[in-house]
C-alpha cells in the first residue's frame, strides 16, 4: 500500500542517508575536538540537504493522505530521521531559531503526525520495536557498529519490558489470590531478568567515545515548524510505565510521575497511549496485597504470590539501578565531564541541563526501588509491611 515516493524515500534512508552520516561522523571523530561540527564536511552536508529535500518534495507532490497507519508512521519516522540528522550536523539548532528552516519537511511531518496522533518527529519505536529489517538490516543513522550495538540491546530490553508488562496485565482480572497469578509473576520476573541481562551486555559492549560523540548527538531536541520537540529515548513505550503503575511503585496521581506520563504520551504509538490509560484505571497490585494482609497473610496463596510479587518489584528495581548507575553514568555523565562547557548544553535528548535531568532520573530510580526517602513518597513503607507479613509466617 506504499507509493513510489514513500518507497524511494525509505530506500534512501536505508542507503545514501546512512552513508553520508557515516562519512561525516568519521570526519568529526578524527578531529582533536570531536564536538566541533559547525562548518565541517560542508560538501557532504549539502548533499544530505539536497537529496533529502528532493524526497520531501516528491512526497508532497504525491500528496497521498490515504496510507495505512503503519506506512504513514514509517514515513514520519523517515522524515524524523532526516530532521534529526540535520540537527545533529548543526544545520538547524532550536536555540538559534524560532522556527525550523526546513519548512517543507516540517509541514509534512506536522500533517502526518496530526493524522496519526503522535509527535511530528521520529520517536524511539521507529528505531526499535517498529524498525522493519530488510535482508537482516534495520534502519539506523549510520553504518557504525556501535550504533547497531546500541539499537540492538535497547530493542532487546524494550521487548522484554513489554513482555513483563503483558504478563502483569493478566493479573488484575485473575486477582492476587489466583494460582495463575503465580505463573504470571514468574513470567514477569523472568522477563525483567532478561532486561537486566541485555542492559549489562550493552554496558559491556558499547564503546563510550563512539556512543557519546557519534550516536547520542542524533537524539537531540529539534524544532518542527515552531515547536521544539525533545529527542527520542529508549523509554518511549508503554510497558515500563505499565509495570511501574501495576506494581504500585509509581502512581498516576503523584505530581512528578504524572508529569512524566503527560509529557510522554505523544512520543508513544497510539496503542501504547491506550495501554497507559488502561493501566491508570487499575488498582495497583501492591494495594491489593496490602489489603489482603489482615485476613489472608497465613494462607499459602498469599505466601507464594506475595513472595513472588516482592521478587518482581526487586527485579524491576534492579533494572532501574542499572539504567541510572551503569548506563547513564558510564555513557553520559562521565564523558560529559570531559566536554567543553560550550557543547554541554546540547547533550541531553530531553533538553534540560544535565544536572536537572540527573535529578529527575534519580527520583524515578528511587521510586522504582522503593527507596526510603524523607523528601518524596515511595512504596518503601507498604513493601516493608508485606515483607513483615511473610516473615511472621516463616519465623
Ligand atoms: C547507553 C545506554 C543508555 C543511556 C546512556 C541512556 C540514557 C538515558 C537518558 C539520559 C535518559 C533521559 C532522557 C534523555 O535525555 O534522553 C533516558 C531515559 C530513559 N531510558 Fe535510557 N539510556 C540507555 C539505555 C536504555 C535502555 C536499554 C533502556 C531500556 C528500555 C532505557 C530506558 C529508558 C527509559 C524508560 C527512559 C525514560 C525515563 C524512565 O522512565 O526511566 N534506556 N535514558
Amino acid at each position: 500500500m506504499s507509493t513510489i515516493a514513500t518507497d524511494n524515500f525509505d530506500q534512501w534512508i536505508r542507503t545514501e542517508f546512512r552513508q553520508i552520516n557515516t562519512d561525516l561522523e568519521d570526519i568529526y571523530y578524527q578531529q582533536d575536538d570531536r564536538s566541533a561540527v559547525i562548518g565541517v564536511g560542508n560538501t557532504l552536508k549539502n548533499q544530505l540537504v539536497e537529496q533529502g529535500e528532493h524526497h520531501v518534495e516528491a512526497l508532497l507532490t504525491e500528496g497521498d493522505t490515504h496510507q495505512p497507519f503503519d506506512t504513514a508512521f514509517n514515513t514520519l519516522g523517515n522524515l524524523g530521521l532526516f530532521m534529526a540528522a540535520l540537527r545533529r550536523h548543526e544545520l538547524t539548532n532550536p536555540d538559534n531559531e524560532t522556527e525550523s528552516p526546513f519548512n517543507r519537511c516540517s509541514a509534512l511531518c506536522l500533517r502526518i503526525a496530526a493524522s496519526l496522533g503522535v509527535a511530528p518527529r521520529f520517536v524511539s519505536p521507529h528505531l526499535s520495536a517498529n524498525n522493519y529489517a530488510i535482508n537482516g538490516i534495520q534502519k539506523a543513522f549510520t553504518n557504525l557498529q556501535d550504533e547497531t550495538v546500541f539499537h540492538d540491546y535497547n530493542l532487546y530490553s524494550i521487548l522484554y519490558f513489554k513482555r513483563a508488562a503483558e504478563a502483569l496485565m493478566h493479573i488484575p482480572a485473575l486477582g492476587v489470590s489466583a494460582s495463575a497469578t503465580a505463573l504470571m509473576l514468574k513470567e514477569t520476573k523472568y522477563a525483567l531478568e532478561q532486561v537486566a541481562y541485555y542492559n549489562k551486555t550493552l554496558y559491556d559492549q558499547l564503546d563510550v567515545q563512539r556512543f557519546f560523540y557519534s550516536v547520542r548527538p542524533y537524539f537531540k531536541s529539534h524544532r518542527v515548524g515552531k515547536i521544539n520537540f525533545r529527542g527520542a529515548n529508549a523509554g518511549d513505550f508503554a510497558g515500563i510505565n505499565q509495570i511501574d503503575l501495576l506494581l504500585g511503585l509509581c502512581r498516576g496521581d503523584d505530581l512528578f510521575y504524572g508529569n512524566i506520563l503527560a509529557e510522554k504520551m505523544q512520543y508513544m504509538r497510539p496503542e501504547d497511549q491506550r495501554d497507559v490509560q488502561r493501566t491508570l484505571r487499575i488498582t495497583p497490585l501492591l494495594d491489593k496485597f496490602v489489603e489482603a494482609i489482615e485476613h489472608y497473610s497465613d494462607r499459602p496463596w498469599f505466601q507464594e504470590n506475595c513472595r513472588l510479587f516482592l521478587e518482581v518489584c526487586e527485579a524491576h528495581g534492579r533494572t532501574a539501578i542499572q539504567h541510572q548507575n551503569m548506563l547513564v553514568d558510564k555513557f553520559i555523565k562521565k564523558p560529559a565531564k570531559e566536554l567543553d562547557t560550550r557543547h554541554l548544553k546540547q547533550i541531553t535528548a530531553s533538553g534540560p541541563p544535565l544536572d536537572e535531568l540527573m535529578g529527575q532520573l534519580t527520583h524515578l530510580r528511587d521510586l522504582r526501588i522503593a527507596a526510603p526517602r524523607d523528601d518524596i513518597e515511595t512504596a518503601h513503607g507498604p513493601l516493608e509491611r508485606l515483607r513483615a507479613a511473610l516473615a511472621i509466617q516463616t519465623s
